[in-house]
């Protein structure tokens, strides 16, 4: 593991790379798994091959992975994903010719998710690639030749439907295309949607019967793109606004909203409430105005867009830093009561995780609280997944599932904690082998993919 003073900040101490894919059998356990989890917890982050990358966001995708059966951590595994960066690493990754029209030419960084029978790794300019259920690469996928340009990393499942609500935006236009998944995994609509411009739009928000687009101020920068630096920076004169388009609808039929400026990854969920749509998200006052690496600490507020005025509210629902918002599968683009987040440790703890205490946010939206787990001093988590207990009354009856690190021993745990009472200790923890720090993950349970 490099640590050294010259390699940057993202690639020292847990965000260095692991280099060998391993396949553990015989992993310690502490605590009970439950017997019920029948699945593989699955996260994705940037892990480059050479050792560098430019930026946080270029590394090549590596899953790690843990199958739970029976009460048994089965097997953990690592495994690249097979793009054509790992047979030519020193491939240009940003340019104007082929990471923009070929759309094999992933680095499937960012997430993985399950879908119909598929285990997808998913990075936002280019194909999903498909993995079997030990993680090895089956290829990139089209959806049968339908899909032709990117997929976002942030599809939504809808509970209701079982559909894989999507969209893929681009430097080259059509820079947005509304997509919509069939349940049975079939790529069933695909709409051009007109925006005002080419802009990195890295997640959006589904709700039970609209979407909504986050079209906002990071803009392409074709300057940036011609010196292979990350082509996206802040536009001063470009709107922020949020597009609301029927999930069967197309570009006739979207209204647009006026919000203010910032830039917002990741919404933690959208739910109708009467004539008004009500977005959580991690809101970040801008981004990449002052540079590459320019990401203010995000915290949680809430959107109301009003659709009769055509005014949206905008509220700060806490001011701690916090990133990686999720809620319960079931409650996706429906009213939802909780969420989680990640707390974001300050740069000094993120360059050194032996000063970071480990903190999962639980935020109550019907009674505005706030509960925590803290996981203590030198442990750090990433995102947390919720899986639902079997037989479980609330919407918080269930596990929040992550990747730890433990700063001491530079090893890492994949926790299983207790969602509903947040307690700190975990009901059991997976000790591992160190596991980068990484993006996001999911829980892809056996009925779903195998
Ligand atoms: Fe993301």
């Amino acid at each position: 593991m490099s640590t050294t003073e010259d390699l940057p900040v993202h690639l020292r101490g847990n965000g260095a790379p692991v280099y060998e894919e391993q396949t553990l059998t015989n992993v310690r356990v502490t605590g009970h798994i439950p017997a019920e989890l029948n699945g593989r917890y699955l996260r994705n982050g940037a892990n480059p091959i050479t050792g560098m990358s430019d930026h946080p966001f270029l590394g090549d995708g590596m899953i790690h992975g843990v199958r739970l059966r029976d009460g048994n951590a089965e097997w953990y595994r690592n495994r690249y994903v097979q793009t054509p960066f790992m047979s030519d690493p020193d491939r240009v990754i940003i340019d104007m010719g082929a990471s923009l029209t070929d759309m094999t030419q992933s680095k499937a960084n960012t997430n993985v998710i399950g879908h119909a029978g598929m285990i997808l790794a998913l990075e936002e300019g280019h194909f999903p690639y498909a993995l079997n259920g030990n993680l090895d690469t089956l290829g990139p996928t089209s959806f049968d030749g339908v899909l032709t340009g990117p997929f976002t990393a942030h599809p939504k499942t809808c509970p209701a439907t079982g559909e894989l609500i999507a969209f893929g935006y681009s430097m080259l236009e059509p820079y947005l295309t509304y997509l919509r998944v069939s349940a049975d995994g079939k790529l069933v609509q695909k709409e051009n949607i007109t925006v005002g411009g080419p802009t990195m739009m890295h997640d959006f928000n589904i709700t039970r019967n609209h979407v909504i687009f986050m079209d906002l101020p990071a803009v392409f920068d074709i300057d940036l793109a011609i010196r292979g630096e990350m082509p996206i920076t802040w536009g001063h004169n470009y709107p922020a606004r949020l597009g609301v388009m029927p999930r069967n609808g197309n570009d006739s039929n979207v209204t647009w909203y006026d919000i203010n400026p910032c830039y917002v990854f990741h919404p933690m969920n959208a739910f109708e409430d009467g004539t008004k749509i009500v977005l959580d998200v991690a809101r970040l006052d801008h981004i990449w105005r002052d540079g590459p690496m320019d990401f203010p600490p995000p915290s949680l507020y809430r959107w109301t867009i009003d659709t009769v005025t055509g005014r949206v509210a905008e509220e700060q629902i806490d001011d701690t830093p916090a990133e990686f918002p999720r809620v319960a599968d079931s409650v996706i683009g429906q009213r939802h009561r909780y969420g989680y987040m990640a707390a974001v440790p300050s740069n000094d703890a993120f360059a050194n995780p032996s000063l970071c205490d480990g903190t999962i946010l639980k935020y109550d939206r019907l009674t505005g609280g706030r509960t925590s787990i803290e996981l203590g001093k030198g442990r750090m988590p990433g995102e947390s997944v919720f899986v639902p207990a079997a037989g479980g009354v609330n919407e918080d009856d269930g596990y929040l599932m992550t990747y730890v690190y433990n700063a001491a021993s530079d090893t890492s745990d994949m926790v299983i904690l207790d969602a509903a009472t947040m307690s700190n200790e975990p009901i059991a923890s997976v000790h591992l082998p160190r596991i980068p720090f990484g993006f996001h993950g999911n829980w892809v349970d056996a009925s779903v993919a195998d």
